[in-house]
């Protein structure tokens, strides 16, 4: 099945300095991943040693910093210690910033970086024993959508990278297209009722309103969580990133499921459409083609 979610393989082994690469670029918005198997983060022997799922607060799988708050949120950590977690992860958002603008400075990825991640945990290690609903099960194949933080069409460009300190790899595994996902699950979705996305936002349940896109999104990305059969047998292919590896991908456009690893650091773009060169392959371009309406 040619289909499938294509992996190409980058020998990018620096974050600084890079070149403009309207290849990888393409790759990335018609829905394929990035991975730079020879593209490390260089992790402190003082950072090193704070290495452990506990670092993580109860009730949280990411220790993160998100650009004009102040400080981290989701650590144990206290004092100096909390001082160290923090710097490292301004230097991940940094060494990610100066890897996205060298390769596609037409994102103006500082200018569009949502967010910076440290996950600690174990895929698997569900924090505090609470039964993982299957709506956040990120084992499952699906591409994302946020609930209370609708897009309204921009795009998720993400930045992953594993750091285990040892040998341990992120598993993933990555599905079919996103039109064909879309193609498989749009006859279940329903429309948005009216005054719905007023109300939601009203009520702040989401921080603006949801649009029909962001819509279909959250159910598309439901719909193929919820269906165990879906999971099994669509065209899929299973990959491990090995510490030392960064990728990158559109994960509102790649479907993706987490299946093992642990220590990954993430940073997350939401880039608006006039930032992306081929605007047709996007996920609302797509969902507007097999709708045959205007969803944003
Ligand atoms: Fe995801």
């Amino acid at each position: 099945m040619n289909d499938v979610t294509a992996i190409t393989t980058s020998a990018i082994d620096t974050w600084q300095e890079q070149s403009a690469d309207a290849s990888l670029q393409a790759v990335i918005e018609r829905g394929g991943v990035v991975a730079c198997p020879s593209l490390a983060f260089a992790v402190s022997d003082e950072e090193g040693t704070l290495f452990d799922a506990s670092l993580a607060g109860d009730q949280r799988k990411s220790i993160y910093i998100r650009p004009g708050r102040y400080g981290i949120t989701g650590t144990t950590a206290t004092g100096a210690t909390r001082d160290v977690v923090a710097t490292m992860i301004e230097r991940y958002a940094a060494a990610s910033h100066a890897l996205i603008d060298g390769l596609f400075p037409d994102y103006h990825a500082r200018a569009h970086a949502t967010g910076t991640s440290f996950r600690p945990r174990a895929i698997g290690d569900v924090p505090s024993g609470k039964a993982l609903s299957w709506r956040k099960d990120d084992t499952r194949l699906h591409v994302d959508a946020f609930p209370s933080n609708p897009t309204r069409g921009d795009r998720i460009l993400r930045v992953f990278c594993n750091v285990h300190p040892t040998t341990m790899p992120r598993g993933w595994r990555v599905g079919e297209s996103f039109a064909a996902m879309a193609k498989r699950f749009l006859p279940r979705t329903r429309s948005l009722p009216p005054g719905g996305a007023w109300l939601m936002h009203k009520v702040h349940i989401t921080k603006r309103p949801r649009s029909a896109y962001d819509h279909l999104m959250l159910q598309l990305h439901d719909l193929a969580k919820g269906d165990q059969q879906y999971q099994r047998t669509c065209p899929q292919t299973a990959i491990d990133f090995m510490p030392g590896t960064t990728w990158i991908c559109f994960s509102d456009q790649v479907m993706h499921a987490a299946m093992s690893g642990q220590y990954l650091f993430e940073q997350t773009y939401r880039l608006p459409l006039s930032r992306i060169a081929d605007v047709d392959a996007s996920p609302l371009r797509t969902l507007e083609r097999l709708t045959g309406r205007a969803l944003v």
